[in-house]
């Protein structure tokens, strides 16, 4: 039986202080279910007073086991342990797929920034659990993508994103950024602007780009769609097509620094009538076999209010090891962040 040792991202602890180690086990645990074969006996290693995660499997991981632990966002280094107390390491060599560079994600600065790597540990659950397979396309949408720390972790993955903000500036942001890396970068891209109505009254403004990572895929028709949806996510089932959507990933309005607007166009600070009145409008949007995944801040609300919401919506909300507590962490004094996930069946 082959023994693994998982080298954590030195920057990790730094982001969910104590909570660090039980949150890349839990991670560790929903990779699971893409995994071909079970992570057997995972546990912390002291290896020469640095910490590993060491976990065996009945055969050797194979390329798409790699894929899926080189995703996992406390990933530093992967190694074969050889021998017990003080092992021998042989470095496996990572590799994510990735089709952007990380600094896509990471240049951006704003208050109100969703964590990069939390948000990817967020991306990551959703692509875990929802039924992708290797080499289709993936489409995640973030329905209150702020400034697209999402999206653009997304597009990292290769996947066609589409977000949703109601904030006219974070958009213009979002976008302004974008088109900007994208050009800085010289990669191949192409930007339109359009606007949806109804009955007269505008409904949303759309900013597309498409994009690939290389001049070959653009040109062979392999380029990945970004589309920004300036309005309101009440309406997210009128901007998206029915059915098109994998994977729904978002890191909901706070209480604290973010309002959430709702249909009444009242400004509350508890997410909970957005979160009940938008499920259905994302429901209709996803496809079979995809995933919902969203993060909140539990002092605004219970874990219990979310899942009832997500299963009047028919949603299968993920319980047991470690989605009831594994994820839970403190963000700041007024803030700790819990993550829910679902899948539409
Ligand atoms: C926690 S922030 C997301 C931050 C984002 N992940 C980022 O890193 O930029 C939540 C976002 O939800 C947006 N929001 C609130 N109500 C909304 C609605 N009804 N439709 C669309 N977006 C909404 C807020 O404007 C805010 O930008």
């Amino acid at each position: 039986m082959p023994d693994y040792g998982i080298l954590m991202y030195p920057s990790y602890n730094r982001v969910y202080f104590q909570s660090s180690k039980g949150l890349a086990l839990s991670e560790l645990q929903a990779a699971g279910r893409k995994l071909s074969q079970a992570c057997l006996d995972i546990h912390h290693k002291d290896i020469g007073g640095v910490n590993y995660i060491a976990f065996s499997t009945r055969e050797p991981l194979n390329e798409s086991d790699i894929q899926v632990l080189s995703r996992l966002s406390f990933v530093y280094a992967l190694f074969i342990l050889e021998g017990q107390d003080s092992p021998v390491l042989h470095p496996v060599m990572l590799d994510s797929g990735a089709v952007f560079e990380d600094d896509l994600v990471t240049i951006l600065k704003y208050s109100g920034k969703t964590n990069e790597t939390f948000t990817k540990l967020l991306v990551n659950i959703g692509w875990l659990l929802c039924d992708s397979i290797k080499d289709e396309r993936v489409h995640l949408l973030d329905p209150v993508c702020g400034r697209g720390t999402t999206l653009f972790q997304g597009m990292i993955y290769g996947f066609d994103v589409s977000g949703i903000e109601l904030d006219k500036i974070h958009v213009e942001q979002a976008v302004n950024f974008l088109a900007k890396y994208l050009k800085t970068k010289r990669y191949k891209h192409k930007m339109t602007k359009s606007k949806m109505s109804e009955n007269g009254k505008k409904l949303c403004e759309i900013t597309r780009f498409e994009t690939a990572g290389t001049k070959e895929d653009f040109k062979a028709g392999k380029a990945l769609q970004v589309n920004f949806y300036r309005g309101d996510t009440l309406h997210t089932d009128k901007f998206i097509k029915k059915h098109s959507v994998d994977i729904i990933a978002g890191d909901l309005p706070y209480g604290v620094q973010h309002g959430s607007s709702t249909r009444t166009g009242s400004f509350t600070r508890n997410p909970e009538i957005l979160i009940g009145e938008a499920l259905p409008h994302w429901h209709k949007v996803l496809k079979t076999g995809s995933s919902i995944v969203l993060s909140w801040n539990t002092f605004v609300l219970k874990k219990e209010q979310i899942a009832d919401l997500l299963k009047t919506s028919g949603f299968e909300v993920q319980t047991g090891e470690p989605w009831d507590n594994g994820f839970v962490h403190r963000v700041d004094q007024a803030i700790i962040r819990d993550i829910i996930a679902a899948r539409k069946i």
